[in-house]
Order: C-alpha cells, then sequence, then structure tokens
C-alpha cells in the first residue's frame, strides 16, 4: 500500500534516528518501503544539500536557498518520491516541504505565500498523509549536537531556531489531522511506539 511519510524538526530533535527506526520496522514485517532524505535524496540533491549546508565562500540570500532547496525537491519527487509511491511503497522522507516553510519562511522570514507556491510547484502538489514532528526546545535540542561541526544552519543565533520552532508548531496547528506532534525529549524507544501506533493505523485503513 502506498503511503507518504514525512519527519520534521528542528536541530537536535532526533528525527533521521525516528525514520530510519520507522523504515526498519516495515522492512523487518516485509512492508514494501522507501527511506529517502532532504537535502539530498538524488545525486543532483546531495550536491545542492552539501553546498547548501557548508558553502563557506559566499553568501546565500533567502531566496536563493528556498529556489535551491525547491531544485533538489523537484528533483527527488520526480525521479524517486513519485515513481515509489506509483509502485505501491511506503515512502519515508526525513524533511519535506515543511522545512521550507520552517527554515526560508519562518526562520528567514521569507513571505509566507511566495514559499507556498514555490514549494506546491516543486512538489506538484504532492503532501504527505502523515508528519511527524519531533519537537524539542531549542536548548535542548542544541545541546544535544554540541561538539560536532556545526552547519550554516545550525550556527544560526537562537532566535532563528525559536522562530524554525515556532513555525512548525503553527503548521502542525493548522493542519491536525496531517500532523503528530512528539515530545522528543521521551525515550527513543517510547517516540518510536507512538509513531508505529500512529503508522499503523494508516497501515490498517489501507
Ligand atoms: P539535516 O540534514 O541535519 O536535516 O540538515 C539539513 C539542514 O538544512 C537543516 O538545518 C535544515 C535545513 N533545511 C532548510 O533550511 N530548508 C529546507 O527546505 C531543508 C530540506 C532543509
Amino acid at each position: 500500500m502506498s503511503l507518504f511519510i514525512t519527519f520534521e524538526g528542528g536541530e537536535g530533535g532526533g528525527k533521521s534516528v525516528q525514520a530510519k527506526a520507522l523504515y526498519r520496522r516495515l522492512s523487518q514485517l516485509a512492508i514494501p518501503a522507501l527511506l529517502t532524505h532532504e537535502p539530498g535524496g538524488t545525486p543532483f540533491g546531495k550536491k545542492l544539500g552539501r553546498w547548501l549546508k557548508w558553502v563557506k565562500e559566499t553568501d546565500i540570500s533567502p531566496l536563493t536557498e528556498l529556489m535551491l532547496f525547491n531544485a533538489s525537491r523537484a528533483q527527488l519527487v520526480a525521479e524517486i518520491i513519485q515513481p515509489n509511491l506509483k509502485g505501491g511503497k511506503v515512502v519515508i522522507s526525513d524533511r519535506y516541504a515543511d522545512s521550507t516553510t520552517a527554515y526560508q519562511g519562518y526562520g528567514r522570514g521569507l513571505d509566507l505565500e511566495m514559499v507556498k507556491a514555490t514549494n506546491n510547484a516543486a512538489t506538484q502538489g504532492l503532501k504527505p498523509a502523515l508528519t511527524v514532528l519531533l519537537d524539542i526546545p531549542v536548548e535542548k535540542g542544541l545541546a544535544r549536537i554540541k561538539g560536532r561541526e556545526k552547519d550554516r544552519f545550525e550556527q544560526e543565533a537562537l532566535a532563528f531556531h525559536q522562530r524554525v520552532r515556532e513555525g512548525y508548531l503553527k503548521l502542525a496547528g493548522d493542519e491536525p489531522e496531517r500532523w503528530l506532534i512528539v515530545d522528543a525529549s521521551q525515550s527513543k524507544e517510547k517516540i518510536s511506539q507512538i509513531i508505529w501506533q500512529r503508522v499503523s493505523q494508516l497501515l490498517s485503513r489501507g
């Protein structure tokens, strides 16, 4: 059965760990699944993503970020997500269009209507059936990634990360049927259990 699930959240919320755990669980149950991530997921997206996260020698404007994340996304949707959904798989994406709304819209302050229109063009209107938000207070999330080399986003001020978090919570509040907000300060096992409960419900509905 095809199902599109995305994982979202600020830094240090553990969404990649949970996306992988869900993928493993589905695979163990022999449910055809695919795990991808943004920025990346295609050879083109990987190059763009690495550059967007790590470039040091030039400034990148918020509008350029919006366009480039969506360029990567357009390729991922066309090359990977849509064909695999058509093939009947559960497609899990570690970040998707809501990341752009949270980071470039709420974080960078770009016009939200413009962000929405650009996201829609890149995704061809494809929306997830379920979006899991791993929500954690900003200071706690950033403390978890302390000590590792920080990319352009992780280096941003606390206020930026606060806007990103508030943006996610606003998005989730506007569309509660699509979003599952999970308190990311709980144990990994507990979080996996909460997510699995919702995913198995969706799967059993067929
Ligand atoms: P990650 O690979 O650790 O999730 O890092 C990706 C970074 O890129 C993260 O800080 C969020 C940022 N990002 C955006 O700003 N906009 C986007 O559309 C996406 C997909 C990611």
